[in-house]
């Protein structure tokens, strides 16, 4: 016969489950909305097999037909709207995401909780679903008590995970292009009126840079001021050693290729920053001349290609440390960031579907020293095919900047470069972290 124990804060008792409704109705004074539940302690195969027999036995069922029940640390929470059997809340992260005002600050959306203590969470003394069906009660061993919204609970757990990519993948999803297919009238445009004025306009310029990794703001003042205006918008002008908003012209003044007037091929900025910039922003003030065309290439989109024609390449420049280095004694700067040319979201496998980041920047490569030995070819195999993809000019998109139109470009995904030129150029533009980028798109509702 199987055994549950009903347990009231401070007093247990054992009963048989014929009397549990009825003990409950006395114990709270009301109808009771769900069980309490609590198998004995057992060994992990009788358990397994009692959670599949209990499913049935040990249930009772609460307003809107909620049905709840411990099993092996959890509580199993079955819901009729919820597109899942069986969802299983650990009782530990139940613990950690207690929102009373003991565990949780609602001004400053901080958490209280001693997390010390979540090892050890034993199981509670009672739980159940409010009488409208929409919240989960507990009470805890210790006295304590937790109250959460079934929609909340829904909308931050584990299980509801794969109902939130769907629910993202409608907002926007990334679009992989290349030249051949895509062209600089494909990217999203906004007026500056719109996009400064209405939250709507800066909806459709995040929406298109998420999407392609490239928007343009048009119909900007050409002027340094205007373009911070445009940064400031949707973000924050990260401070580098170029400075904050930075103009120039080609007069060498840094020590780098990009003040001067030759070709430069794709690559991504600041390999040589722990966290390379998030953001590109650029604004041609004005070019009297000829030539300066800038390039964009679709980085995620040779990372797809390369992964389909050479996954062990793939997969060696997903692992391999490639440093860049950017050195300037004369102001004594020296610069290394390091990291794989490939990154994937945390905890994610190392495929395209999760790419976070490509480093590209063969200018700026450090000494090669890091790594195994053996590798060492392989390396250059994988980079130089990598390379190949990359600076295959048929990916390229190409649009003449001109005075008035503000490019954003995600330098984590979109390589830039710039065809040579004659003549004065005068060029201004940031960078952005890409947290307060992506702080700002949620802000419109596009990450959820
Ligand atoms: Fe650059
Ligand atoms: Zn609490």
């Amino acid at each position: 016969m199987l055994v549950v124990r009903v347990v009231t804060v401070g007093r247990a008792r054992l009963v048989g489950a014929a009397v549990r409704r009825r003990l409950l109705s006395a114990l709270t004074g009301s109808a009771p909305t769900a069980s309490i539940l609590d198998t004995p302690a057992r060994c992990n195969s009788q358990l397994a097999a009692d959670a599949h027999r209990s499913r049935h036995k040990n249930v009772i069922t609460g307003p809107d037909a909620v049905a709840l029940r411990l099993h092996r640390g959890h509580l199993v929470v079955q819901h009729p709207r919820w597109p899942v059997d069986d969802a299983f809340f650990s009782l530990a992260w139940l613990w950690d995401h207690c929102r009373c005002r003991h565990c949780y600050d609602d001004s400053t959306f901080q958490r209280k909780t001693d997390v010390r203590q979540l090892s050890s969470v034993g199981n509670p003394l009672q739980f159940n679903v409010n009488s409208t069906g929409t919240v989960l009660e507990i009470i805890w061993h210790d006295g304590h008590q937790s109250e959460y919204s079934l929609q909340w609970l829904w909308e931050n757990s584990y299980v509801g995970a794969r109902h939130r990519e769907q629910r993202q993948s409608r907002l926007w999803q990334r679009c992989l292009w290349d030249g051949r297919r895509t062209s600089a009238v494909d990217l999203t445009s906004v007026v500056y009126d719109s996009f400064m004025t209405t939250e709507e306009g800066v909806r459709r310029l995040m929406k298109g840079f998420l999407t392609h990794g490239a928007a343009v703001v048009t119909g900007v003042a050409p002027t340094p001021a205007a373009t911070q205006a445009v940064v400031e918008r949707v973000g924050v002008v990260q401070h580098t050693m170029f400075g904050g908003v930075w103009e120039f012209t080609a007069d060498g003044r840094h020590a780098d290729t990009a003040y001067g007037r030759d070709e430069l091929l794709p690559h991504t900025d600041g390999t040589y920053y722990s966290e390379p910039p998030g953001v590109q922003v650029f604004h041609c003030l004005a070019h009297h001349g000829h030539g300066g065309e800038t390039t964009l290439v679709d980085g995620f989109a040779a990372l797809h290609a390369l992964h389909q024609a050479d996954p062990a390449a793939y997969e060696l420049l997903s692992r391999v440390p490639c440093a860049g280095e950017y050195r300037d004694p004369s102001r004594r700067l020296h610069m290394v960031g390091d990291g794989p040319v490939i990154a994937h979201r945390a905890g994610a496998e190392p495929a395209p579907d999760s790419l976070l980041r490509l480093r590209f920047n063969p200018y700026d490569r450090a000494a090669a020293r890091r790594g195994e030995p053996a590798e060492v070819e392989a390396f250059y195999g994988a980079y130089g095919r990598l390379t190949e993809l990359l600076w295959d000019e048929r990916r390229r998109l190409r649009l003449k900047l001109r005075p008035g139109t503000v490019i954003l470009i995600d330098n984590w995904r979109v390589l830039h470069g710039r065809a040579a030129f004659t003549g004065r150029r005068h060029m201004c533009g940031a960078y952005m972290a890409r947290s307060d980028v992506l702080s700002r798109a949620r802000s419109v509702g596009l990450l959820i």
